[in-house]
């Protein structure tokens, strides 16, 4: 990933923020866009401080919701960075896509920290354990990566089994 620069539409946090971190270890020049501008100042420093010190993760505010907000950070990424090879569109967009299955974030808290309905979940699920963002990150780092250069318009699922629909019995049943 050296001297290539991905930029990471809602990078603050969860997945995306894993997806920062994961391309940054892995050599690339870093942008968060994101809603939450302070939370992705820290972010980028967090990141920062753990990658090499070569590293570059830069943030920035943008509700990518908004009419012409992609273009907008776009060309933020391109005049801070002079190039741009990776667009994340954790926040919205697509070329090829990852499909996570129940990753426990901020957004899934009441599910996966409540009792009753991790459980219910977690039956649905072979693999047997809700996914992390970095389940999502390593995924995404394989389809941005050379290795990946024949596939396009595709739909990776990132869901430790729960979409084969196999039953699967409690360990408790
Ligand atoms: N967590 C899951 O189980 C799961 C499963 C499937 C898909 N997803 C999708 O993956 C993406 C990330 O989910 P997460 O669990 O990490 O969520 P999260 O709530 O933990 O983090 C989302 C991040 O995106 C930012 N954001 C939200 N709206 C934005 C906008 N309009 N413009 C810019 N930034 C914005 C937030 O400020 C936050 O930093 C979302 O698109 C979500 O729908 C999540």
């Amino acid at each position: 990933m050296n001297d290539r620069v991905a930029l990471i539409t809602g990078g603050a946090r969860g997945i995306g923020r894993a997806i920062a971190a994961r391309l940054s270890r892995d050599g690339a020049d870093v942008l968060i866009a994101d809603l939450d501008i302070d939370t992705a100042r820290t972010t980028a420093s967090e990141i920062t401080a753990a990658s090499s010190p070569a590293a570059r993760v830069e943030a920035i505010g943008a509700d990518c919701a908004e009419p012409g907000a992609v273009a907008g950070v776009i060309e933020a990424a391109l005049v801070r960075f002079a190039r741009l090879d990776i667009f994340i569109a954790n926040a919205g967009i697509t070329v090829n896509a990852v499909g996570p299955g129940l990753i426990a974030t901020d957004l899934t808290r009441s599910l996966t920290e409540d009792p009753d309905a991790s459980r219910s979940y977690l039956r649905q699920i072979p693999a047997g354990r809700f996914g992390t963002p970095d389940d999502v990150a390593g995924a995404v780092a394989f389809l941005v990566s050379p290795d990946a250069a024949w596939i396009t318009g595709h739909l990776l699922v990132v869901d430790g089994g729960q979409t084969l629909g196999t039953p699967f019995p409690s360990s408790s049943s």
